[in-house]
C-alpha cells in the first residue's frame, strides 16, 4: 500500500475551491477588466468588498500620522507595540472595539470589553466558534442561501458538519420554527447531533436584517433545544434605511434565556471595509468560552500594530460617527442606482436595506427547465459572454435556482455604470432574441420581464442612468477600483 504524502485535511477538498463561487473570481483573476488597459475584461461583482467610503479614512489617516508607528510621529511608540504578544489584546483595542459595536447597534446595549477575543477576521472566529462548541461530525444549523465561506471555515480544520435549513422566496427568505424544526428533525433522522444554530444578520447574500419576531423565535428554539445560537452580525453598520438593524444582544435584554449559549461574531472587513486587516472578534456571553476560545486565540492574534491602529481610529468618536452615517449614506444611493437601473429591464431583486451585495431574480433569464443546471447554464454565459463575475444562488445554498449575488460597493461609480450597461445589454437582447424558443415562449419571457418595451425604448435602455433621470447622482470621491 502507497502510504499518503498527505494528511486527509490537506489532500481533500475542505476549502471547497472546486466551486462556482471560486471559478467565478479565477475567470475575473485571468482576464480583469480596467477601463484603459482591459476595458472588455471581467467585472468582479464576486467580492463583498466594501470600498466606497476610503477617502475618509485617508483623511483621518493623514490626520493622525502617530497611529501608524511605523512614522517619525509615532516612532517611540514602535518598540513597545512589536514586542507585545498578550492574547488578551491592548486594553485600548479592546475598549475601542467594544465601544464601536455598541454604535453600531445604536447603543442600545453595551458590551463588555473583557470578553472580546481576537480572531483572524470572521473567518477564524467561526472557526474558533466550530472548534469551541461542537465536536467532529456535531453540526450547525444554518439557514439558506448562506455565506459560501461557512462550508470551509466552520468545517474544513474542525470536521463538524452544517445542515441547512431550507428558506424560500415566497416568504422573502425568513426563517421560520418549522423550517428549524424540519432541519433539526432531519438532522436527528441521520443521527447528526446538532449543537447550534448559525445566523447572519444582516443576511449575507440576501442584504436583509432579521425582524425582532425573527429573532426571538429563533433565540426562543435554540434555548427549548439549549444548543449554541451563533450570530454574524459583521454587516450591522451596512444596514442604510428601516427596518432598522436589530443585535441578539438587544434580544437578549427581553426574553428570558441562557446566555451560556449566545455567541457574536464580529468583524471589521465589512462594516469599516479593512478585510486585509484581519480584524475578528468572537464576543461570547458564556464564560468558558471566552477563557478557551482566548488560548486558542494564539492562532490567529491581530497584529499589535492594526489594534494600535484601530484603537485610535475607533477612539475618535467624531471620526466614527462621521464615518457610518457617510457609509450608510453612499451604500444606499449606489444600492438604489443599482436596482433602479436593473427595474428598468425588468430585472428585480429581493428587497433589501443592507450588505454590499443584491440578491438578483434571473429566473425569467434561465432558457432551460428551471433547475440548478439551468442556473449554472445562464452563469456560464454570463461569465463568459456577458464578462461579469457573479455568484450564483447554488453556491450559496439556495433551494431555488435563478438567484444571484451581485456585489456593488467594491468598484467605483464608473465601473459599476459599465457593469450595470453589460447587464442591461444582455437582459434586452435576451428579450429582442430568444435563442431556442418560438413565438409563444418568446411571448412569455417578455411579460416575465415585464418589457412590453419598443425598440427605440430598448436602444434607450442601452444607455445608463444619464438620459434616464436615475434617482441618485453620486459624487462618489472613490479611487478607481484596481484592475
Ligand atoms: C457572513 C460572512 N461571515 C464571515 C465572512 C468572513 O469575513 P472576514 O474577512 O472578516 O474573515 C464573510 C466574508 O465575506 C461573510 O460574508
Amino acid at each position: 500500500m502507497v502510504a499518503e504524502l498527505l494528511s486527509r485535511i490537506a489532500a481533500g477538498n475542505g476549502h471547497g475551491e472546486e466551486s462556482a463561487y471560486f471559478d467565478g473570481w479565477k475567470a475575473y483573476e485571468n482576464d480583469p477588466f480596467h477601463p484603459a488597459n482591459n476595458p472588455t475584461g471581467v467585472i468582479q461583482m464576486g467580492l463583498a468588498e466594501n470600498q466606497l467610503s476610503f477617502d475618509l479614512v485617508k483623511e483621518w489617516i493623514l490626520k493622525n500620522p502617530g497611529a501608524s508607528i511605523c512614522t517619525a510621529e509615532g516612532i517611540e511608540q514602535f518598540q513597545d507595540i512589536a514586542i507585545f504578544q498578550d492574547y488578551h489584546g491592548l486594553p485600548a483595542f479592546r475598549n475601542a472595539v467594544a465601544s464601536f459595536m455598541e454604535r453600531v447597534r445604536g447603543n442600545k446595549v453595551t458590551f463588555d470589553p473583557d470578553r472580546i477575543v481576537m480572531s483572524g477576521g470572521a473567518t477564524g472566529a467561526h472557526e474558533l466558534m466550530a472548534f469551541c462548541l461542537a465536536n467532529p461530525g456535531e453540526a450547525f444549523l444554518v439557514p439558506t442561501p448562506y455565506y459560501p465561506g461557512f462550508d470551509r471555515d466552520l468545517r474544513w480544520r474542525t470536521g463538524v458538519e452544517l445542515v441547512p435549513v431550507e428558506c424560500h422566496s415566497s416568504n422573502n427568505f425568513k426563517v421560520t420554527r418549522k423550517s428549524l424544526e424540519e432541519a433539526y428533525n432531519k438532522a436527528q433522522e441521520d443521527n447528526i447531533i446538532v449543537e447550534g444554530v448559525l445566523i447572519t444578520n444582516p443576511s449575507n447574500p440576501l442584504g436583509t436584517v432579521l425582524d425582532r419576531e425573527t429573532l426571538s423565535s429563533i433565540l426562543a428554539f435554540t434555548n427549548e433545544k439549549n444548543i449554541h445560537l451563533v450570530c454574524d452580525e459583521i454587516y450591522g453598520a451596512t444596514v442604510f434605511g428601516y427596518p432598522n438593524f436589530v443585535s441578539i444582544a438587544e434580544i437578549m435584554l427581553e426574553q428570558d434565556h441562557n446566555p451560556d449559549l449566545i455567541h457574536i461574531v464580529y468583524s471589521l472587513s465589512k462594516d469599516l471595509g479593512f478585510p486585509g486587516f484581519r480584524v475578528g472578534i468572537v464576543y461570547s456571553y458564556n464564560d468558558k468560552v471566552v477563557n478557551v476560545a482566548r488560548k486558542m486565540s494564539s492562532f490567529g492574534l491581530v497584529s499589535a500594530q492594526t489594534q494600535l491602529l484601530i484603537a485610535s481610529m475607533l477612539s475618535d468618536e467624531e471620526f466614527v460617527e462621521k464615518f457610518l452615517v457617510e457609509s450608510s449614506k453612499r451604500l444606499e444611493t449606489r444600492h438604489n442606482l443599482f436596482t433602479w437601473g436593473l427595474n428598468q429591464v425588468g430585472i428585480k431583486c429581493l428587497k433589501s436595506n443592507a450588505g454590499l451585495f443584491v440578491w438578483m431574480n434571473l429566473r425569467p433569464l434561465i432558457e432551460q427547465d428551471l433547475t440548478m443546471e439551468g442556473e449554472l447554464a445562464l452563469w456560464r454565459v454570463i461569465i463568459n459572454e456577458v464578462k461579469i463575475n457573479v455568484s450564483p444562488g447554488c453556491s450559496f445554498h439556495c433551494h431555488e435556482p435563478g438567484w444571484f449575488r451581485v456585489c456593488i460597493a467594491n468598484m467605483d461609480d464608473e465601473t459599476m455604470e459599465v457593469a450595470l450597461k453589460r447587464i442591461r445589454t444582455f437582459a434586452a437582447q435576451k428579450v429582442a432574441k430568444p435563442k431556442s424558443s418560438g413565438a409563444a415562449k418568446r411571448k412569455c419571457w417578455q411579460s416575465n420581464l415585464q418589457l412590453r418595451i419598443s425598440s427605440r425604448r430598448l436602444e434607450d435602455l442601452m444607455g445608463v442612468s444619464s438620459q434616464h433621470g436615475s434617482p441618485h447622482s453620486p459624487m462618489s470621491p472613490l479611487v478607481r477600483a484596481q484592475t
